[in-house]
């Protein structure tokens, strides 16, 4: 006779499973060692770059005790309002048309944010209508600033940017300065 305890282990397997799948991509807001908040372990700032990448590789915003953030993040706060916000609404919270991006990247990944932006996604719709969001790839003044868009919309989604123009910013770091310069002329 097959009983029904025999499905109960199956069941706990399934809900720990997926508890695992969800666990990784959720907020990890966390603090380094100097009491700033970055977006999870081993925040470290890259000159080269002029930006912070967590161990990961993923680039992090880096808000200081006093609420000072890094540059990119506020570079990424400007370039969201002009190139994204006519669709996704102001500040990630979304619109009738589109997303909100300070809920998708509760979960979505650095890479397939990048993904999504670079190559775009039309999906159908069950009326007959679609829903498109452009492929921007090709439009420097979204890639060239597209990892402070991401390292923004992440300070919104894992809720340690308060809405609103940030009041204060870290001065513009040389490395990030000449990256953009070389990104926007090449
Ligand atoms: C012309 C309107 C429009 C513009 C401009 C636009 N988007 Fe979108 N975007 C959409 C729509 C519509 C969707 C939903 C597509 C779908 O149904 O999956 C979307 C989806 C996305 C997604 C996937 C969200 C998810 O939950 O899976 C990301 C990420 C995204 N957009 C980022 C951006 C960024 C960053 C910018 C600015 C650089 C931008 N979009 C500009 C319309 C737009």
């Amino acid at each position: 006779m097959t009983s029904i305890w025999k499905m109960i282990p199956a069941a706990i397997l399934f809900a720990a499973a997926s508890m695992v799948a969800i666990g990784p991509a959720a907020a990890e807001a966390t603090k380094n060692e100097e009491g700033a908040t970055v977006a999870g372990k081993g925040a470290e700032f890259d000159e080269d770059a002029g930006k912070w990448f967590l161990e990961s590789g993923a680039p992090t915003y880096h808000i200081k005790k006093d609420g000072k953030i890094d540059f990119l993040t506020y570079r990424g706060f400007q370039r969201y309002h002009s190139e994204c916000h006519v669709c996704h609404g102001p500040e990630g919270v979304g619109s009738t048309y589109a997303p909100a991006l300070a809920e998708s990247l509760k979960t979505l990944s650095y890479e397939d944010f990048i993904g999504v932006v670079a190559s775009g996604r039309i999906v159908h719709q069950p009326g007959g209508g679609e829903s498109v969001m452009p492929a921007l790839g090709d439009n420097k003044n979204v890639m060239c600033y597209l990892d402070g868009i991401y390292t923004y919309l992440k300070a919104r989604a894992d809720g340690v940017m308060p809405r609103g123009r940030p009041k204060s910013k870290d001065p513009k770091p040389k490395g990030l300065g000449e990256a953009e310069n070389a990104c926007l002329e090449g």
